[in-house]
């Protein structure tokens, strides 16, 4: 009998750490805490999504609102990201705007920057509805203001962090040059991204020649570009960035959907129409080639760099994409951004983990 007792005794006991461990995840851990990596996970339906509705975020920009460009289906809103190994803390937006006092926050990147930059403001803005704000956009810079935290939260659009200059042969990209990295000293935190735009050909190709070192090129393998481009950037972070004032991050990978057999849908018209997630934890596509040059990368650098790992995450939402509600309604087949509320957010969700975790 009493050994019957004890041994209650210590089921409830060890019943009672867990639980105290699960709240002190809740609190937020990551990747550094054992068997947990907050990017490996599943979507599942929480009622309480999504974080926000546009209309409470009257700065959206039109592209990235679907519901409001036609989208009938809500679903999409209504997903969580659950890691396997623990619980995301649930953001809390004045806390943020708290902790950052008197920082400035600073997203470097291309439209999906923008796009994670977007969904950030709205997040802010939806947690502090009465506090005043103000949003400025000069040249490629946009800045949002909470003046009660004094706190910036600024996109400067960058698609490929290194230098395109007009040269007199033409537009020149160089690979191992980096000006605008003046623009990024003395900010607090550093979000980049980098990959899209390293894709485009034709018309939308904003360079004639690449120029590595000595020599200049006509085209060249675009991963093998991209690493290039990124070693550049490498090195100027390692070379400028004091990392015990600043931190850094790099949003990972933001696939696309326009191939259907990537996800078992060979008949799929890119992702038009698609309403649900792809189930479980694991694209049937594999990795992206692109993320694996990013980590490859990232790994060789001597500040430390926090990779926002959401390419799986976001492979599995060939359902959050605008498709034909993006960009000025039913006009064209958006795959690459993410409709707000959204995917985004989620990615706002990680980094506010990061953050928060020290
Ligand atoms: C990113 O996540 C994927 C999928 O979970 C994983 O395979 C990969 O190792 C992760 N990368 C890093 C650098 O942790
Ligand atoms: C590259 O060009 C510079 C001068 O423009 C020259 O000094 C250097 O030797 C060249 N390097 C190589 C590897 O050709
Ligand atoms: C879609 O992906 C499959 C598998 O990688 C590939 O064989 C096929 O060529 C791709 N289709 C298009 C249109 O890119």
């Amino acid at each position: 009998m009493g050994s019957l007792l004890a041994i209650s005794t210590a089921l409830l006991l060890c019943f009672f750490f867990q639980v105290q461990g699960q709240n002190r995840h809740k609190e937020g851990t990551s990747t550094g805490n054992k068997g947990c990596d907050l990017f490996r996970g599943s979507w599942v339906l929480d009622d309480s999504y999504p974080l926000y509705e546009t209309a409470e975020c009257p700065f959206i920009e039109k592209e990235f609102d679907c519901q409001n460009n036609g989208r009938p289906d809500r679903l999409y809103l209504k997903y969580r990201w659950q890691p396997s190994g623990c619980n995301l803390p649930r953001f809390n937006g004045e806390d943020l705007l708290r902790r950052l006092r008197g920082k400035s926050l600073l997203f470097v990147g291309d439209s999906l920057s923008l796009n994670q930059w977007q969904s950030l403001t709205c997040m802010l803005h939806t947690a502090v509805p009465q506090a005043k704000y103000a949003s400025v956009r000069t040249g490629d810079l946009s800045t949002f203001t909470f003046p009660r935290y004094d706190v910036k939260v600024m996109f400067s659009r960058n698609a490929f962090l290194v230098d395109i200059v007009s040269q007199s042969i033409g537009r020149v990209l160089k690979l191992d040059s980096i000006q605008a990295g003046k623009f990024w000293k003395g900010i607090d935190v550093l979000i980049f991204d980098s990959w899209h735009w390293w894709l485009h050909v034709g018309r939308k190709q904003p360079w004639d020649f690449i120029q590595d070192r000595n020599h200049t090129y006509k085209d060249m393998d675009r991963l093998v570009a991209y690493e290039k481009g990124l070693k550049t950037w490498a090195k100027w972070v390692d070379g400028n960035v004091d990392s015990t004032k600043t931190r850094v991050f790099f949003q990972g990978v933001s696939p696309d959907h326009s191939n259907g057999t990537l996800w078992g849908e060979p008949e799929a018209m890119f992702c038009k129409g698609q309403v649900r997630p792809v189930r479980g934890s694991v694209y049937p596509g594999g990795p992206h080639p692109a993320e694996l040059v990013l980590e490859r990368v990232l790994r060789a650098m001597s500040t430390p760099v926090y990779l926002l790992n959401i390419t799986t995450l976001s492979q599995l939402r060939k359902d959050a994409h605008p498709s034909v509600y993006g960009h000025g309604g039913h006009r064209d087949m958006d795959c690459s951004h993410w409709c707000l509320a959204g995917v985004p957010d989620t990615w706002n969700e990680l980094l506010y983990a990061a953050l928060i975790q020290k």
